[in-house]
């Protein structure tokens, strides 16, 4: 049990930036990456159809014989990360929780920001993540759907996705907020052009490191860390177009995407 892989699951790409976190802190364990590339974005879809590709991650990871399954995207997390906890043999664990606790760590003046998808917004899974550590906590949320595919297109730092992020965060900057959430596993990616956009005076935190300081906590809990001194093996997974996936994902991870295979989540 403990030389087994952890699993990672996400509707794309930016569940790299979880990955990558796990990689950095637990730099001896085998990890098997999973992103659903070719029904990505999960993110203006209905609860049901999340549900339906999140059982269908869920099911491929445990058919990698994984010890533990970390859900970084926000969205499935913010669906219906309860449902594939009860459903799973081994632990399930999402990002929500771990950035609210990262957000009530940053914030000084309580008035806090998030941004994601409009199906984790529409949750206010977040808001009520945060609430339940402080309640005086002042949320703005903001959907900002035109981020995944500028990530997914690999336009990190080029001047369309800057009037983007402009035009979506401008309303959340006059509200005064200190601290900004990424909630949403693409949007680390952008951190260069939303601190540009939102000034060196706003905190931007994301749920990747918080999340593996999570899957490290429970490793050590349950006795699962790996006890074996060959380096560790990465392999990734996508439902389609691996070639788009390597460009992007090498030049964020900066390690090569290798192995990678393409496979089909509903067989
Ligand atoms: N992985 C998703 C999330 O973190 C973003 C991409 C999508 O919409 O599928 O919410």
């Amino acid at each position: 049990m403990i030389n087994k892989p952890i699993g990672v699951f996400d509707s794309g790409i930016g569940g790299l930036t979880v990955a990558g976190e796990i990689m950095e802190l637990l730099p001896g364990e085998n990890i098997v990456y999973f992103g659903d590339t070719a029904r990505v974005p999960y993110g203006p879809k209905s609860p049901e159809v999340v549900t339906q590709f999140a059982y269908e991650g869920l099911r491929f990871l445990l058919s990698q014989d994984v010890k533990i399954i970390v859900i970084a995207c926000n969205t499935v997390s913010a669906t219906c990360l309860d449902r594939l906890c009860v459903s799973s043999p081994v632990p399930v664990i999402g990002v929500i929780e771990p950035g609210a606790r990262a957000a009530m760590s940053a914030t000084e003046n309580q008035v806090v920001g998030v941004i994601g998808t409009e199906r984790t917004i529409k949750s206010r899974a977040y808001e009520k993540a945060i609430h339940a550590l402080n309640e005086q906590i002042n949320i703005h949320s903001k959907a900002c759907p035109l981020f995944v595919p500028l990530v997914e297109e690999g336009w990190l730092e080029n001047e369309a996705t800057f009037y983007t992020a402009k035009t979506y965060l401008d309303p959340l900057k006059k509200q005064g907020i200190d601290t900004l959430v990424l909630a949403c596993t693409h949007y680390p990616l952008l951190k260069p052009i939303l601190g540009q956009v939102m000034g060196k005076d706003v905190r931007l935190v994301d749920s990747a490191r918080e999340t593996a300081k999570e899957v490290q906590r429970i490793l050590f809990d349950k006795n699962l860390k790996r006890q074996d001194d060959s380096p560790a093996r990465y392999r990734y997974f996508v439902s389609d177009n691996s070639e788009k996936f390597i460009q992007v994902g090498e030049g964020f991870l900066k390690k090569p995407i290798d192995p990678i295979s393409v496979i089909d989540p509903q067989k």
